[in-house]
């Protein structure tokens, strides 16, 4: 991915239709496969999350989720407006200081953390290395040794909804308290915050494993004398013009090769999901008596999801047996990891949908038979030539880009 960086900052409202002659113009200068950002979403939506958290005091409490799309010049946007980082390896901890972050904005996630990054994290004094892996522990005690103040830490655990699997401490078995108990052991370490994560959620979701946690840290605090201020309740808030498949459109999928025939529920409202967090959380934290227990978030696809897209050319147009295929510069393989298991929306720049739509299959440009971006899609009669634009670009579109036989998108800020 090259990145470019053109012009300043444009308002976004709706990313392709204000910004049709620009993306013609960028589309000329640049050529395709190309990801557009746009610095005025980027901007927009982080000052909406931090107006949502605002009335809490919470505000500082977003930490940008680097993995969903780490291009520098994105990043450095989200900082200037407000964001800390959470990461989740070396490459994105060095990326988070290299940018000029403070340490103590930096909060370090992940389920394998290299010795060399925790040693990164121990010596910058980031704000929080929350523990999933039992062997990170066994490496932070070593540090703590030679460490002159207290380190941080978070505990990640697994409530009984949202992922499940490799992540965290499962709760409800007691493996979270133990875990809790080995880091209060030593007097050296600060257990300041539990963390789950539970992957794209709604509120139901959110609400019952707020309660499980907020009563788990109220034990910790009795039974451990730890002194937990925080809450990290990780991403998960949708973004829109983006939904994962349901089972059934992917079962479908799989067995008709072709997309779900009814009509499917839309996405979420991320932001109204968040703001009804919020408000559940600060309300449920009195009721354990934990006044002043903060919530944390690591939003991704809900900052920068609908800040970007990406455009595609058509670059090959034909029938076989009874399906129209349009290939284009930029598949699924090279420039569209997550349409494997979700949907965006997709038009043609210039072109409105009517009375002439066609059915396509819209296929990238190397030889594997999964390389789709869409099945059975409708749109206005294609031509040799026409750009495609594929909404919520700026969610896992950039780290899952491979170089494919063919080069990865350019990137350009707007
Ligand atoms: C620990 C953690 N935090 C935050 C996120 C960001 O999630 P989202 O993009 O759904 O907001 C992820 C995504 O996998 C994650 O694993």
């Amino acid at each position: 991915m090259a990145i470019e960086k053109t012009q300043a900052c444009l308002p976004g409202d709706d990313p392709v239709k204000s910004m049709e002659a620009t993306i013609k113009r960028t589309v000329k200068e640049h050529g395709t496969p190309l990801e557009i950002a746009s610095c005025g979403m980027l901007s927009g939506n982080m000052a909406r999350a931090r107006q949502i958290m605002t009335p809490y005091g919470w505000q500082d409490n977003i930490f940008y989720s680097y993995k969903t799309n780490p291009v520098p010049e994105a990043l450095k946007i989200l900082h200037q407006n407000g964001a800390g980082a959470e990461v989740i390896s070396e490459r994105e901890l060095n990326l988070a200081l290299d940018l000029g972050l403070k340490p103590d904005r930096i909060v370090f996630n992940g389920i394998y953390k290299s010795p060399a990054a925790l040693k990164t994290a121990v010596d910058k004094r980031i704000k929080c290395i929350n523990i999933d892996a039992p062997q990170e522990l066994d490496i932070v005690n070593q540090l703590s040794k030679d460490a002159e103040y207290k380190i941080g830490l978070g505990l990640r655990v697994r409530p009984s909804v949202g992922w499940q699997g490799q992540f965290g401490h499962i709760i409800k078995d007691g493996s979270a308290y133990a875990m809790a108990q080995k880091i209060s052991v030593n007097k050296k370490l600060d257990l300041k915050t539990i963390h789950f994560h539970l992957g794209s959620s709604n509120l139901a979701t959110y609400r019952r494993a707020i309660e499980e946690s907020l009563a788990f840290i109220g034990i910790l605090n009795r039974k451990l004398g730890t002194a937990i201020r925080a809450l990290d309740i990780g991403g998960g808030f949708p973004g829109p013009d983006m939904r994962m498949l349901t089972i059934w459109e992917q079962g479908w999928l799989r067995l008709w090769d072709r997309p779900w025939p009814f009509p499917a529920a839309g996405p979420n409202d991320g932001f109204k999901i968040m703001e009804e967090t919020a408000e559940y959380f600060n309300s449920a934290r009195a009721k354990y008596g934990l006044n002043d227990l903060e919530m944390w978030t690591e939003p991704g696809r809900l900052i920068t999801g609908d800040a970007q897209i990406l455009a595609v050319k058509v670059v090959g147009l034909r029938k076989s047996g009874r399906k129209n295929y349009a290939v284009v510069d930029g598949g699924r393989v090279g420039a569209a990891g997550p349409l494997v298991g979700e949907t965006r929306k997709v038009s043609v720049l210039g072109k409105t949908a009517g009375i002439k739509n066609k059915v396509y299959d819209i296929v990238g440009p190397t030889c594997m038979p999964w390389d789709r971006l869409f099945a059975g899609v409708r749109l206005p009669k294609l031509e040799m030539g026409d750009i495609l634009i594929i909404e919520g670009a700026g969610a896992y579109f950039v780290p899952m880009e491979a170089e494919f036989s063919f080069d990865k998108p350019k990137f350009v800020m707007q």
